[in-house]
């Protein structure tokens, strides 16, 4: 297979003034003709200063408003969380930096498999995409173990940190979200194994775009994971779905975007739904987009909790699956809606 340019190369090509065909797409995949919305006041804030409080009236008031905006929206933003915004505009910057290198550097990140620790390459999936997204990218396993390209020289250093402090968030996050669910706060990160935790670290970019209104940057999709943390460059383009429409997100400075995944609601049986997203281009700014997918440990097997299968009264609405097995369905696949967890849904409820 050819390599492909990327989308960096691309718009910075001399002279580019429409979208290359191999990007345009002849219906806009907004098939779900939902408006779009800037409602974006609606979005819950979820403070997380509160939500780790030792006063347990403020903690359980916090947690009661997490579960709320889990069951409302599947997303949320987090405020107070403790991570310096200079580490995280460092993240941003080492992510630039990378994107900026040359395209025979980059190709050494290109990667075969979808788990392999390191891959950067353009769109979600070339080989199956008809279409390609306006999108280049570099994902990176960082936890259980670490993993960093050695370019530029000071990513290493800063991922390590950044993914450090992002994963203790998650794992606030989500013994909050056990405890909300009605199950014990721990009752998640034991089911997961949360100390071996997947955590992979997607950067995105976005180059401006001649003809925005035909491309797409990423189609809508849910994540595979338990909770997803997104920082970006101060550039917007997320749109999350809420009650029948796309809610374009403007987030709070210095806070993360955050969504639960797929498998929050495996565990909790449906009750509470991953979030349905798509990321939009622009023509004027460069956008980057750094998201950080926090899951189960590859080889623990995830179904819904026994709490909410009534004594065996109630079947389980999803089978249980390996999440090695459910990541490697989600990427070597076209990105679809939730089409994954249609696979494991069982059809008896
Ligand atoms: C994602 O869904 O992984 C990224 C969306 C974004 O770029 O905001
Ligand atoms: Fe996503």
């Amino acid at each position: 297979q050819p390599k492909l340019t990327s989308v960096k190369a691309l718009a910075e090509a001399p002279g580019l003034s429409s979208l290359p065909s191999s990007h345009t797409f002849p219906i806009h995949p907004n098939d779900e003709q939902l408006p779009v919305s800037d409602t974006n006041e609606s979005i819950p804030t979820v403070d997380f200063s509160l939500l780790t409080s030792s006063n347990p009236d403020e903690r359980s008031k916090m947690i009661q408003e997490l579960g709320n905006a889990c069951q409302d929206w599947g997303f949320f933003m987090v405020t107070n969380h403790g991570v310096p915004e200079s580490l995280m505009n460092e993240m941003i910057e080492a992510c630039r930096q990378f994107f900026e290198l040359t395209e025979e550097e980059k190709a050494e990140y290109e990667g075969k498999h979808v788990l392999d620790p390191i891959r950067s390459g353009t769109s979600f999936n070339a080989s199956v995409d008809k279409v390609l997204y306006w999108r280049d990218y570099l994902k990176i396993f960082q936890h259980p173990e670490f993993h960093s390209p050695s370019k530029p020289p000071a990513f290493r250093e800063i991922a390590m940190e950044y993914s450090k402090r992002v994963r203790q968030v998650a794992k606030e996050l989500i013994r909050g979200i056990s405890q909300s669910l009605g199950l014990e706060d721990h009752y998640i990160e034991k089911a997961v194994n949360l100390e071996k935790s997947l955590q992979i670290m997607i950067a995105n970019l976005y180059p401006p775009c001649p003809q925005p209104e035909l491309a797409m940057g990423l189609p809508t999709h849910s994540d595979h994971g338990l909770v997803t943390l997104l920082i970006q460059n101060g550039i917007g383009g997320l749109q999350v779905q809420h009650n029948g429409k796309w809610v374009n997100v403007h987030p709070i400075p210095n806070s993360f975007l955050a969504n639960i995944g797929d498998h929050v609601e495996i565990l909790g049986n449906g009750k509470y739904k991953s979030v349905l997203h798509r990321a939009v281009v622009n023509n004027r700014d460069v956008r980057i987009s750094i998201a950080l997918s926090n899951g189960p440990a590859l080889d623990s097997a995830i179904a819904p909790a026994s709490k909410f299968l009534g004594d065996g009264r109630t079947p389980p609405a999803y089978r249980a699956m390996k999440y090695k097995e459910y990541v490697e369905l989600q990427q070597s696949n076209k990105l679809d809606g939730k089409s994954c967890l249609e696979r494991i849904r069982n059809t008896r409820i």
